[in-house]
């Protein structure tokens, strides 16, 4: 199969996207028009100096200017417009099904109110399932550089959305801040029936991903691409049918990796690993989940089979009910004896 007629098989092919930062969508033009709309000062004046200032080297250099990015986000509207406008880049990618994560505390730390996040992002949810077809779920990120405390001050204050919240996760800062500094808020989540999952060996050592397993308690691991350097995690991971959420093109941009030709998902493949391809921050990293599928693709080193694989590992590790991912893998076997 040539690679135009690959991507053309991975267009249309029926995906879940379970690895999106919701406020890592937030695309340039968008962030420049909110915050003319919010009157809040950005350092950029055009939407080419913010996609200039999209250059890093390690998580760190990102995350300080994601963190700056949703400075503009204000108000209820702007999380519903942020959320529609994922969606419908989403469905351009034939995604039927989204888990996306949000980060309460980098709004509540600006003085926004909790509900102002959660309660714009909900409706954008809302929308989308109506208007474009497309269901979602949403986890609610702890932020991994801040300490436990604030942590459980953020669960406490969900409290009233819990039964809209899928689950619980934990991103920013990994190197330092080790799964075991959440332990107890973890397991708090679990006590409330909250699915657990954790970014580990993104940067961090393979020890990150034990901690996400054995003191977390994780139901999806996010990233995990550093468990490939031990033998006895990896084969344990494919025992156990854990999902692994691997994002090819922020991999790339992070320096996680030196070039799409050396990305661990082949391997990962061959050794039994339930991985799937997921866009992580698509506004900061080049591209939305089907670019993250044809940036792989383009190496040469997966197949049209694998490609399916993939996109049903994505509905295998979503958090819908078993009837529900039946029905999207059934459509993924259509689709595949159409083409
Ligand atoms: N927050 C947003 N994207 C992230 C990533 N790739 N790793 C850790 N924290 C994040
Ligand atoms: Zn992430």
């Amino acid at each position: 199969m040539t690679i135009d007629n690959l991507d053309s098989f991975i267009a249309d092919l029926p995906k879940a996207e379970l690895h999106l930062h919701i406020e890592g969508s937030l695309e340039p033009e968008m962030m420049v028009a909110l915050a003319k709309r919010n009157k809040v000062a950005i350092p950029f004046r055009t939407v080419e100096e913010v996609r200039a200032a999209y250059s890093f080297t390690q998580l760190q250099d990102f995350l300080d200017i994601y963190y700056q990015g949703a400075n503009v986000l204000r108000a209820e509207e702007d999380f519903r417009d942020l959320a529609l406008a994922y969606f419908q880049r989403a469905r351009a990618d034939s995604v039927r099904h989204a888990e996306i994560f949000f980060d309460p505390q980098t709004h509540t730390a600006r003085g926004l109110p909790f509900s102002v996040a959660i309660e714009g992002l909900l409706a954008g949810m809302r929308e989308a399932e109506a208007e474009l077809g497309v269901t979602s779920k949403l986890i609610l990120c702890f932020l991994r550089h801040l300490d436990e405390e604030s942590a459980f001050d953020t669960l406490r204050q969900a409290e009233p959305w819990l039964d809209r919240l899928e689950g619980v996760g934990l991103d920013s800062s990994e190197v330092g801040h080790p799964p075991e500094k959440f332990a107890k808020v973890f397991a708090a989540a679990g006590e409330r029936d909250l699915k657990r999952v954790a970014h580990a060996g993104e940067e961090g050592p393979p020890s990150y991903v034990y901690g996400a397993l054995d003191v977390l308690h994780v139901d999806r691991l996010d990233h995990g691409n550093r468990a490939m350097e031990d033998e006895i995690l990896v084969s344990r991971l494919a025992r156990e049918a854990m999902t692994l959420t691997v994002c090819p093109l922020s991999n790339l941009k992070l320096c996680v990796v030196d070039e799409m030709d050396k990305h661990p998902l082949p391997e990962m493949l061959r050794r039994g690993l339930r991985a799937t391809i997921n866009s992580d921050d698509p506004a900061y990293f080049g591209g939305y989940v089907n670019d993250n599928y044809r940036a792989l693709a383009a190496t040469g080193r997966l197949n049209r089979a694998q490609f399916a694989t993939l996109a049903r590992n994505s509905f295998l590790g979503s958090f819908l009910p078993d009837e529900e991912i039946a029905k999207h893998l059934a459509a993924i076997d259509v689709y595949t004896l159409s083409r």
